[in-house]
This record gives C-alpha cells, structure tokens and sequence, in this order.
C-alpha cells in the first residue's frame, strides 16, 4: 500500500514537472520580455504595417489605384528615401481633448465611446506611427479677440522651425489611405522645394469663393514646407486682421470662414508662386460625396459624427483582410471534409 502511493506522488509530481517545462518552452512573440523584443517604435511600425499595408505600398510604388482610376507618380519622383523624423503630423487645438471619452484622458478608454474628433487625433497618431514621422499636438491658448481656428497658423510657424515638412489636419480630417506615405503625396503632386504651401481647394459654389469669385483653399489639410519664405507668408497671414498690410482683413477675426477667409481673400494674391492648390476629390471631401470625394485625405465638414467610426471602420477592415487572406492561404490545411 504504502509503496502504491509513492508510486502515485511520484507519477503526479512527474507530470507537474511536465507541463510546468512545458509551458516554460511555449514562448509567442509578444509573450517574449521587452528588453528582448528590440525597439518597441520599431515593432510598432511593424504592426502597423502589417495591418495597413499588405501590398508594402512605398514612397516610390509608380502608381496608386482607387475605385478604377489610377493616381500616377511624375517619371522622376523627387523623393525616394524616408524623410522620418524630419516629417511632423500636426494637430493644433485650444482643446485639450483630455476628459473622458477624449483621447488624452488617461483611465477607462473605451473606443465605441470616444468623442469623434479624438477619432481623427488617433488616426493622425496612428499614420505618424506607421511611417515612423513624429507626431505633435500643439496646444494653444484661447484669445478674445479672435475665433479659436485662427490658431493653426502660429502653431504651424512654431512647429515648423524643427522640421523639413509639416503635415497639419483639422481634428475631422483623417489620413484615408493609412498606407500612401506623405512622401508619396509629396512626389505625386510635384511639391518642389520652391513651393511653401499646399491645401486643396474647396467644392464649387459661391458659399467657397472669395470676393473675386476665386473658389477658397481649405485650411483644414496644410502641407507646410520648411524654407524662408514659409515663415514669412505665416507672418503675413497671422498678422493679417492687424490691417497693417491687407486692409479690411479683420473682418475675418470672428467671421467665418475665419482665417481661411483671409488666406483666400489676401494672402495667396502676393503669395501665389509659393503656393500649391490640390484638387478636392483628392485632400478635401467625404468619400460618398459627387465632386470631392477626399481619396488621400478625408475631411468630413458633413459627417464629423463620424470620423472615429469611420477610421475605426476602416481599421478593423484591414486588419480582418489580413486574416481573411491568412484562412484563405491556409485553407487546403484547415479544411478537413467529412468521408
Ligand atoms: C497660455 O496659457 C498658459 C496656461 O494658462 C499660460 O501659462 C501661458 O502663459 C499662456 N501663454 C500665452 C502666450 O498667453
């Protein structure tokens, strides 16, 4: 009797050593210790990649192809290595987006329930992250004496100072193809280095056009290149309701379309050459729209109430394409037939 239990505490502590190296061995990849996962930027852009970019889209692929019409690169792209770090995605904002349900509210985050615009702040984190661009949220402070969109310009001014490009977005305009690198965007619409600034237009329509009849640039998507005369036309532009140079400007202070009136009715007139104007149907619009349907950048005036379920949408559609092409790829494997 005595040796028949021995025999059985010996068979059970044999299979506790068992599973217990057992386990030890199995090992995934993200149960791995962080310090032995590399850097973790790295990984992340590497996830991100993963989930967006399965056709490994680059900042030289000759052509990009959406809803059949094909979006063509110059013969001779002028950008062909990563610009990195010397990019900044840009938000500016009196906002501090930080109670709940915003995006930098620390506990509970709970995605369904996020507010939409810390929807678009996400996906100008997440496009930063996966192109390895560095991310900024400037925030600035309220003034009186003019309606708080007025902002962006001295935010872009200061935050150009640190880098070759700047890329700002109003929080309800989103990066649409998480894939399309902005050097890409760069080569595709021949932004040399003589040109400062970039927007696309808005839609026809006399609401959009200045006093002239020239159709706005919306303010909402801003490529900002870095070179002398950038810092001056947002000198011009910041200063403009001071009257010094463009008479009549302050009637922009609280008026819509606020700064981007002043931009279309002053500004880009002494400014033009340094200037680039994008079609709508590519970086202003929303995707359902007739005329501007914003393919490379979404900028949802419409369906602002949207913009997180959107980008989430799109998300979630990626990632399950990943996998949907994994269970294809695997299927000859995991599918057993019944004799
Ligand atoms: C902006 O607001 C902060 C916080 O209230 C304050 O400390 C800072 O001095 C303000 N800056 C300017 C330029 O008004």
């Amino acid at each position: 009797m005595a040796s028949q239990l021995r025999y059985l505490v010996f068979a059970l502590l044999s299979l506790l050593l068992f599973v217990l190296v057992g386990y030890s061995r199995f090992e995934v990849p993200y149960a791995t210790p962080f310090a032995k996962q590399g850097d973790s930027a790295t990984s992340l852009q590497q996830v991100l990649q993963f989930i967006y970019n399965p056709s490994r889209f680059s900042i030289t692929t000759p052509s990009f192809v959406h809803n059949g019409k094909t979006y063509t690169l110059p013969s001779i792209p002028r950008h062909t290595a990563p610009l990195g770090r010397d990019i900044c995605i840009l938000d500016v904002d009196t906002r501090s987006f930080d109670s709940e349900d915003q995006i930098f509210h620390g506990p509970d985050f709970d995605w369904p329930k996020l507010e939409s615009y810390s929807g678009g702040i996400m996906n100008h984190y997440m496009y930063a992250r996966a192109h390895g661009y560095d991310y900024k949220f400037y925030k600035a402070n309220e003034t009186d004496d003019r309606h708080p969109t007025w902002v962006k310009i001295a935010g872009l001014a200061n935050t150009l100072k640190n880098y070759k490009y700047v890329v700002f977005l109003d929080a309800d305009a989103i990066f649409n193809q998480m894939h399309v690198p902005i050097e890409w965007m760069l080569n595709y619409w021949s932004i040399d280095s003589t040109i400062s600034l970039t927007m696309a237009l808005d839609p026809p329509g006399q609401v959009n056009e200045d006093k002239r009849g020239r159709l706005y640039s919306n303010t909402g998507f801003i490529i900002a290149q870095n070179n002398p005369k950038t810092f001056e036309i947002l000198k011009a532009w910041d200063e403009c309701p001071t009257e010094t140079r463009y008479k009549g400007c302050a009637e922009w202070n609280k008026v819509r379309f606020h700064e981007q009136s002043a931009y279309g009715s002053y500004i880009r007139y002494d400014y033009n050459n340094y200037l680039k104007e994008l079609p709508c149907g590519e970086a202003n619009g929303e995707w359902d729209l007739e005329l501007c349907q914003g393919v490379f950048i979404q900028h949802m005036w419409w369906r602002t109430a949207t913009v997180r379920s959107y980008f989430g949408d799109k998300t979630l559609q990626s990632l399950m394409g990943r996998m949907h092409a994994e269970v294809i790829n695997e299927k000859d494997q995991i599918m057993e037939t019944q004799d």
